[in-house]
């Protein structure tokens, strides 16, 4: 069977996994047999003190490095061969750490942009209709802008260009564009760094609409340090230390986690770390 955006699973089975992943840059060994079921509907978040493999993991998952043992699995087929284009047409989609924005571009043709990468081959080319005429696509295309644009209102800075805005909005920006490919698994990669109490309010409160409104209903991967909204929001938690998987459970039981509050030690206070 080859694995198809079109492959339907129910809420709670398992969308991605990884199974015994080891990767490594030399002598630094980033990940060690790390293991990871993300259900359908579910935000999952990963936790772990800075260097923990928390980024070496996410761009495994899509598909930027390949692990050097160890399999990754999309909607149970394995997609380690698989290339980002390809893994973002089966439907993972990703923001950055570091914002990644084109700074010159308006915030329209950055979300824009988001559905047009999508497409490798250009979004005029054959295989972009998904089934769907021309002007079908063009006017589904219209539509999601529309709704991205309301679901993170942004409908007053539409046009502006968006490396004039402030950093919170140019995060917005970048989430809007990684919803323009209509992603079921959306892997957020610290979204909240950088923001202010405000901001990262509105973060969060974006991030769970995403994963609970009927008409998004994403499956969210989420890294991010700060605590309180990481325990708020997530169905499961995994922690890393050093390459290793501490614990993967849920935000309850990672709380009471004895080795994950020793792993923390010397940080500060495990549910009120902002940064
Ligand atoms: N491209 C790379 N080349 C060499 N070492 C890397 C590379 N990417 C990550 N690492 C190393 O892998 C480890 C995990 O990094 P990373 O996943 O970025 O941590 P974090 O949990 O803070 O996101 C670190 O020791 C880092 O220096
Ligand atoms: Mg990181």
């Amino acid at each position: 069977m080859v694995v198809s955006k079109k492959t339907e699973l129910k809420e709670g089975d398992v969308l991605l996994k990884l199974e015994d992943v080891h990767m490594f840059f030399g002598k630094v060994c980033a990940l060690s047999g790390v293991n990871l079921e993300i259900r359908k509907g579910e935000i999952h978040s990963v936790i772990g003190p800075n260097g923990a493999g928390k980024t070496v993991m996410m761009n495994i998952i899509n598909g930027l490095y390949r692990p050097q043992r160890g399999e990754v699995f999309y909607k149970g087929e394995k997609i380690n061969h698989l290339k980002p284009y390809k893994r973002s047409e089966l439907g993972i989609s990703r923001t950055f750490q570091k914002v990644e924005v084109f700074g010159g571009l308006s915030v329209l043709d950055n979300i824009r942009l988001g559905r047009h990468i999508h497409y490798r081959s250009g979004i005029f080319s054959g295989s972009c209709y998904l089934g769907k005429t021309k002007k079908e696509e063009i006017e589904h295309r219209k539509f999601i802008e529309e709704e991205i644009i309301d679901l993170l209102e942004i409908e007053h800075i539409r046009h502006k260009p968006t490396g004039m805005l402030p950093y919170g909005l140019q995060k917005r920006v970048e989430l809007g564009r990684a919803l323009a490919m209509e992603p079921e698994l959306l892997i957020l990669d610290e979204p909240l760094a950088g923001l202010n109490l405000e901001e990262v309010e509105d973060m969060a409160r974006f991030i769970l609409d995403i994963n609970e409104e009927e008409r998004w209903k994403v499956t969210c991967l989420l890294v991010e340090h700060d605590m309180g909204v990481v325990m708020d929001l997530s169905d499961r938690v995994l922690v890393l230390n050093f390459g290793n998987t501490i614990t993967d459970d849920t935000p309850e039981a990672v709380q009471k986690n004895q080795d994950v509050v020793n792993a923390y030690l010397g940080e500060e206070d495990l549910y009120s770390t902002r940064r």
